[in-house]
C-alpha cells in the first residue's frame, strides 16, 4: 500500500498507533505493539515519556484557554483521540472554544467522530500533512471554523520530531504563524537526545527502519521554532517542568526526553 493511500496500512507501524500503545490505549495493531515493544526494550521509560507529553497538552491547553483566553486552536498531529480531547480541555474552561485537528494517518480520521463532538463550541477535522501547510491553511473547514482574524493557539504537540529539517520543519512553522494575527500562540513538543542519547539513538534508529523520518533535536535546535516570538514563562523546559507545580526529580529529564514550550507571538 503506498504511503498516499488513505486507507490505514495495517501491515507497517504507524506513529499514531505506537504513541496510542505506549499511553496504554487498545487502537494499535500487532505491527505496532512489536515496533512499540523493540523501542521499550531500548528505552524502557517510553511509556513515561508518552504520559508526561500528553500532560504537557493539558497543562499548556488549560493555561491558553485560562490564563491567555485563547478559545480558538489549530491542533495539528492530533493522534488517536485519548480522553481528554484537545477541546474537551479548552471547553471546559470557555465552552465556546472552537478546535480544527490536523493529521495525516488514516487511522486518526477513522477515530476523528470522538473529536467532532461539542456541547457548544465547534470542532473540525482536517485530513493533511503538515509538510504541505497550504493543504492545511486553504481547507474550508479551517475558515469555517477559526476566525483568523483573532488570536489563534497553534498547537504542535509530539509532531515536528516526525519533520525532519530536509523537509523544511522550521520554515512550516513560520509560514503557519504567519497566517495567524499578532496575539496568537505557538504550543509545541518534541523528541531530544540531550538527556539519555543511548536509548533515544535506538528509538530513532528503530522509527527510522520503519519510514517514519524521526529527527530529535538539541535545546538549540527545539527553541529556533520560537525564534521571534515571546515565550512563555518558564521557557523551553522537559515538558514535566512546564508549570506542572511541582519539583521533579533530575532522573525525571533521562526519562522522558523531551522538550515542550508555549511562546505569543
Ligand atoms: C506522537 S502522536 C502525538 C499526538 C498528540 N498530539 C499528543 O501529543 O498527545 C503524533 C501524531 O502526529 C501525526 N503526524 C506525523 N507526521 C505527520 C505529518 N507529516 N502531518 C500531519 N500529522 C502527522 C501522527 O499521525 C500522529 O497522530
Amino acid at each position: 500500500m503506498g504511503a498516499d493511500s488513505r486507507e490505514a496500512d495495517v501491515t507497517r507501524a504507524a506513529a499514531a498507533r505506537m504513541y496510542d500503545y505506549f499511553l496504554g490505549g487498545k487502537d494499535n495493531y500487532a505491527v505496532d505493539r512489536d515496533a512499540a515493544a523493540e523501542v521499550e526494550k531500548h528505552y524502557p521509560a517510553v511509556g513515561v515519556m508518552a504520559r508526561s507529553n500528553r500532560d504537557f497538552m493539558h497543562r499548556s491547553v488549560r493555561w491558553l484557554a485560562a490564563e491567555a483566553g485563547i478559545d480558538q486552536f489549530l491542533d495539528i498531529g492530533t493522534g488517536i483521540p485519548t480522553e481528554p480531547n484537545l477541546h474537551q480541555i479548552a471547553q471546559d474552561v470557555l465552552p465556546a472554544a472552537r478546535v480544527v485537528y490536523v493529521d495525516n494517518d488514516p487511522i486518526v480520521m477513522a477515530y476523528a467522530r470522538a473529536l467532532l463532538t461539542s456541547q457548544q463550541g465547534r470542532t473540525a477535522y482536517i485530513d493533511a500533512d503538515v509538510r504541505r501547510v497550504r493543504d492545511i491553511l486553504d481547507a474550508p473547514q479551517l475558515r469555517e471554523t477559526l476566525d483568523l482574524s483573532r488570536p489563534v493557539a497553534l498547537t504542535m504537540i509530539a509532531l515536528m520530531h516526525f519533520v525532519p529539517d530536509t523537509a523544511g520543519a522550521h520554515g512550516l512553522v513560520t509560514e503557519l504563524l504567519a497566517a495567524l494575527p499578532r496575539g496568537s500562540y505557538l504550543a509545541m513538543s518534541q523528541a531530544t537526545a540531550d538527556f539519555d542519547p543511548v536509548a533515544i539513538g535506538e528509538a530513532v534508529r528503530i522509527y527510522a527502519q520503519r519510514g517514519l523520518t524521526p529527527q530529535v533535536r538539541s535545546h538549540a535546535e527545539f527553541s529556533r521554532f520560537f525564534a521571534g516570538l515571546d515565550l512563555v514563562e518558564p521557557g523551553v523546559v522537559p515538558p514535566h517542568r512546564w508549570r506542572a507545580g511541582i519539583e521533579p526529580p533530575d532522573s525525571l529529564d533521562a526519562e522522558v526526553n523531551f522538550y515542550a514550550a508555549v511562546a505569543r507571538k
